[in-house]
């Protein structure tokens, strides 16, 4: 039986106004869970920095909870997790998804695990020629400025999906789901293995 994990690190349980635990907790007691439900996570992780997007993010869980890999959510961000644009995005699948909240940058970085690939336009490396590791932290900017300096500066990697001259950005989901399938493919970890099986347990 798979398990919804909701953490947030060194944050209170719940805050005012951010009730996406809350709905989560609501839909569990509401509805049997499917007994067959995998509780198969990757030990790799995706990062949202400071997302600004609900509809994005949203995405972007759904993505974590089909894929099993978990998703953090480094604050603040520009709406209130239980923005409704985030849930109809993420629909049911927001209770299948191993979220994460940080309250910042700084505080993230203290969780940290492992190594920080930062998905950038700006990016010196083209991302099918990275070789990622199996517990490396994919972290995706805002959709309306990207991430600063500072991260980029962080980052053990900055790579990037090449794209038309004269064409700037793609959607970040898009870009976050092509990255991630892209460093689960080379590290073995989709949910169901080439035989049909699960590999992780
Ligand atoms: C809409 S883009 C940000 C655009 C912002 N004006 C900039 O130049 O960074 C939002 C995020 O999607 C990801 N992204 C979009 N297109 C990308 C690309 N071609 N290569 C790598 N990451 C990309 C990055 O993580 C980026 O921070």
């Amino acid at each position: 039986m798979g398990q919804v994990r909701f953490r947030s690190a060194r944050t209170p349980r719940l805050r005012p106004a951010t009730h996406l635990e809350e709905i989560v907790r609501e839909r569990k007691a509401r509805k049997p869970r499917p007994a067959e439900f995998p509780s198969i996570l990757s030990s790799m992780r995706l990062a949202l920095y400071e997302p600004d997007i609900p509809q994005n993010a949203g995405a972007l869980l759904r993505l974590g909870a089909c894929l099993g890999v978990p998703v953090d959510i480094i604050e603040p961000c520009g709406f209130l997790l239980d923005d409704r644009r985030l849930r109809r995005a993420g629909m049911d699948y927001l209770d299948r998804v191993d979220m994460t909240r940080h309250r910042s940058w700084r505080a993230y970085q203290a969780a940290l695990q492992g190594r920080l690939v930062l998905l950038t336009t700006s990016g010196d490396t083209p991302y099918v020629e990275f070789s990622y590791r199996p517990d490396d932290n994919l972290l995706v900017g805002r959709e309306s400025a990207g991430a600063p300096q500072e991260v980029h500066d962080r980052a053990t990697a900055r790579v990037a999906i090449p794209l038309r001259p004269g064409l700037r950005s793609l959607n970040v989901a898009l870009a976050a789901a092509m990255v991630l399938g892209e460093a689960l493919r080379q590290t073995d970890q989709f949910p169901v293995g080439r035989k049909g099986e699960n590999q992780r347990t």
